[in-house]
This record gives C-alpha cells, sequence and structure tokens, in this order.
C-alpha cells in the first residue's frame, strides 16, 4: 500500500502522498500544499527540503556512504579515471570501450579555447582571483558557441557539455598562468585529460614539465572524488539557473560562483589558512579547538562538518589515505598534516564535536595534497570547480530533459513592515 503522511492545521486534516526513493529514502509530496491549505513550508537552509528527483548521486550520510549512478565511490576510486567517471555521472552509465574513446576525442578536439578568448584574459587585473575569471570566462564561452542558447536537443547538447568539461581546465590554467604573469600554454593533444592541466599549469615554453605519474593519478583521484555530491549548494545553483532555461555555460558560471564560498568549495582554501594561522602562532592545536568550542571566537574547524554526513565523509577517508602515500612517495615532510592529523585526533575525541557529529570532510586533507603537487592556494577552489564539472553537468541535463520541469521559485513567510505609508522627503525625519 502507498503510504500517506497527514498533516493537522487548525484542526483539519490533509492527506498527502509520501515518495519513496530506490534507496528507500522517503519524502512527503506537498506540490499541492499551498493549494489545499493556504499554507507553505518553511524550511531554514532547506536542510529537510527534497527539491527534485535525480538519479545521479546517492549519499546515505548517517552510513557515510556516496555513490554515482550505485557505484560506491570506493570502487570508483580504486578502478576509475576522471574522465570515465565523467561519462558515467552525464550519461547514467559506464562508457564500453568505443563511448570511451568518442568521449575521449571529443575532450581533446574542444581543449583549445577560441583564439579571441585570449583576449579577456588581459582585462583582468593580476592578482585577480581565479574564481572569479573562472566563472567570468565560462559565462563568456556562450559569446562564441551562441548555440548552447537554443533549445536543448541531445545532440548539441553531448558537443557543448564535453566542450564545457574539456574548457574549464584550460580557463582554469590560462587563469593560473594570467595570475603569476607567465605565458599562455596551449594543450598538448598527446596528453589526457589531468596531464594536461598539469602541463597547461606548469611547463614552460621552452621546456615540458615532467608529469609523475604519482602525481597527476593524485589530482586526477580529487577531480574524481569531487565529480558530483547531489544537491549542494552549488548543484542545487546550477538546478535553479537551469530551471530558468539558462543555456549551459551560464549555468555552470553559477555553480562556480556558489562554490567559491568557504563554507562551500572554498573551505579546502579556508583549511590551509587555518593549518598555518596554527603553525605560525606555535599552537598545537588545542589552543585553536578550545576557541572553534567557545562560540564567541566566530572560528570553525575548517573542513569538519557537514550537512549530509553525520559519520566519516567516505571521500576524506581516500584522500586521508592518498595524502599519506603521496607524501611518502614525493619525499614530502610537510608539517601541516601533522597539525592536521592532531586537530583531527583532538576533535574526534572531543564531547563538542562528538555530540555535533562533525567529522572531517573532503576538505580537510585536500588542501594538503594540492599543495604537495604545488598547486597554489588561490587554486584549490578552481580544482574542485573543475571536479565538480560533471555533476553540473548531469543535474543541468536532467532539468532540460524533463519537460515538466517548473521554474523553481520558492515562497517566504514575510516579516517586513505593513501599511508603511510613503513620506515625502521634507517630511523625513533622518536617523542618527
Ligand atoms: N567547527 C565548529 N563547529 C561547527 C562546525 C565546525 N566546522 N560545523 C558545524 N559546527 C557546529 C555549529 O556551530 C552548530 O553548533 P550549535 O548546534 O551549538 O549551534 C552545529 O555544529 C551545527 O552546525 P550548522 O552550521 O547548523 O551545520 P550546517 O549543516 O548548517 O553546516 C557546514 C554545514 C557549513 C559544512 C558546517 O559544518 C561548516 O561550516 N563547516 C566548516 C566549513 C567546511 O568545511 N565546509 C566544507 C563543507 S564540504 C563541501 O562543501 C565540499
Amino acid at each position: 500500500m502507498n503510504k500517506t503522511a497527514k498533516i493537522e492545521i487548525d484542526g483539519k486534516s490533509y492527506t498527502f502522498p509520501v515518495v519513496e526513493g530506490s534507496e528507500g529514502e522517503c519524502g512527503i509530496d506537498i506540490s499541492t500544499l499551498r493549494q489545499v491549505t493556504g499554507c507553505i513550508t518553511l524550511d531554514d537552509g532547506y536542510a529537510n527540503t527534497g527539491s527534485c528527483l535525480s538519479k545521479v548521486t546517492f549519499i546515505d550520510g548517517e552510513k557515510g556512504i556516496l555513490q554515482y549512478r550505485g557505484i560506491p565511490i570506493e570502487e570508483l576510486a580504486q578502478n576509475s579515471t576522471f574522465v570515465e567517471t565523467a561519462f558515467l555521472i552525464i550519461n547514467g552509465h559506464l562508457p564500453s570501450e568505443d563511448e570511451m574513446a568518442k568521449f575521449s576525442s571529443q575532450l581533446t578536439q574542444f581543449q583549445n579555447l577560441h583564439e579571441d578568448m585570449k583576449f579577456h584574459f588581459e582585462g583582468f587585473p593580476s592578482n585577480a582571483h581565479p574564481m572569479a575569471i573562472l566563472s567570468s570566462m565560462i559565462n563568456a564561452t556562450s559569446c562564441f558557441y551562441p548555440q548552447v542558447m537554443q533549445p536543448y536537443d541531445p545532440e548539441t547538447f553531448q558537443i557543448m557539455s564535453s566542450r564545457l568539461l574539456s574548457q574549464v581546465r584550460t580557463i582554469a590554467a590560462f587563469s593560473y598562468r594570467k595570475s603569476h604573469g607567465l605565458p599562455i600554454i596551449y594543450p598538448k593533444p598527446s596528453y589526457k585529460y589531468t596531464q594536461n592541466f598539469l602541463h597547461m599549469m606548469f611547463s614552460d615554453p621552452y621546456e615540458d614539465f615532467v608529469i609523475k605519474p604519482e602525481v597527476w593519478r593524485a589530482l586526477d583521484l580529487i577531480f574524481l572524488l569531487h565529480a558530483d555530491h547531489e544537491q549542494n549548494c552549488s548543484t542545487a545553483t546550477v538546478r535553479y539557473v537551469a530551471s530558468s532555461r539558462a543555456n549551459l555555460f551560464a549555468c555552470a558560471a553559477a555553480g562556480v560562483c556558489a562554490l567559491w564560498g568557504p563554507l562551500h568549495g572554498g573551505a579546502n582554501q579556508a583549511v590551509i589558512d587555518m593549518l598555518e594561522d596554527i603553525r605560525q602562532g606555535g599552537d598545537d592545536g588545542r589552543k585553536f579547538i578550545n576557541e572553534v568550542k567557545d562560540k564567541k571566537s566566530g572560528k570553525r574547524l575548517m573542513g569538519f562538518g557537514h550537512r549530509v554526513y553525520k559519520n566519516y565523509d567516505p571521500r576524506a577517508k581516500i584522500i586521508k589515505k592518498r595524502c599519506d602515500q603521496l607524501l611518502e612517495v614525493l619525499k614530502i615532510n610537510d608539517p601541516l598534516l601533522d597539525i592536521a592529523k592532531r586537530l583531527e585526533e583532538c576533535a574526534l575525541n572531543d564531547s563538542y564535536f562528538i555530540e555535533r557529529k562533525l567529522y572531517p570532510n573532503v576538505d580537510f586533507y585536500s588542501g594538503i595534497i594540492m599543495r604537495a603537487l604545488g598547486i597554489p592556494v588561490e587554486m584549490f577552489t578552481v580544482i574542485f570547480a573543475i571536479g565538480r564539472m560533471p555533476g553540473w553537468i548531469a543535474n543541468y541535463r536532467e532539468i532540460a530533459e524533463e519537460t515538466s520541469q517548473r521554474i523553481y521559485r520558492p515562497r517566504q513567510i514575510y516579516t517586513g513592515l505593513t501599511k508603511n505609508p510613503y513620506v515625502p522627503m521634507e517630511d523625513r525625519v533622518s536617523k542618527p
């Protein structure tokens, strides 16, 4: 029998259907709530709101489970690559050999930006944050490929989404070169996705950067682990913008902006800043933990806590292991890693963190890996954005293919002034 839920308002009872997902999650479908009761729901930060049905990613935050298209993240991290996983997320199945070859060759074919786009980079100040450049340049891409603004059709989407996935790393690398006053390095068709990104970041016009396998594999893993995470702030933003039928590049640019904040993708940069402050202050971490617990300090343990995970973030487990391995292979002794481990140990044994179910999230150790790879701190969130692109594209696709999809338009409970008459300028009393 189908489950239902009853809501009682002023003694009157209303029945609503309960929708069940393929992993047993249930949601009360209140689509007709306002129509039949006159009321709306109020849900601070949308913590209890399911905004869509989606087939892309499943998370069980209590158990620490993450699956892309049903495949556990641990299996993908062990066996797949970022590009294969991107295909899976966007298309819903692992690629056959032919599909993989076609997808790879499209990513290579689209890797160069339109040559005129290069001039846009010149206009940014040299200290511009690369996330600002990234969002602007992704948005600007629609000027060069206006077909993206046509109503959705699968063939154009396939080309445009491959172009976006390929060019996001070219734009990202160009923005880094620009902000460091370095000459732009063009992509090389002989390199695969992640090698090519490292090449464009670190090669010189006269000398190619030597790409060690453990280095590109570690970065590829970081991309893969960030590839999707259901309705997080940036993906929900992409869906929001897509619901107005804005084009794919505009939606992805909006996703980059949402990702930028320190409570979301900007946390990986904030973690390193925090660890560096602790190191420079000569603290072994304990003083900082006490400051965090004292809410008056306004400090948070960055890289800890998650809206969905109330258990160890499975991505953090994978990253922590790879971080140890990489630093050993590269013979790097990073004092920030020691501080991070001490903070983690303190926090995991402290009632403040235990009671609130605060565990390390994906950002806690990813910054230390990126530091070891030579990626500057201001590029950390850009790396996240490259990784998250398949998830944004897949979520855009779900919206675009759903013809009955309505524009996202929440309501509000108004708490402002009422019956406030317009006062002419000469009668207004100035406030001190
Ligand atoms: N350090 C200290 N206390 C924390 C932390 C933290 N990192 N995170 C949450 N808390 C506390 C809050 O102060 C609150 O305490 P209270 O109940 O006494 O008021 C309680 O835990 C619940 O916190 P909320 O802010 O309500 O949790 P929310 O789900 O809204 O926020 C978030 C989740 C934003 C990730 C939060 O945990 C945080 O700010 N973490 C640090 C930033 C970070 O690492 N962000 C990356 C997230 S992962 C990602 O985007 C890829």
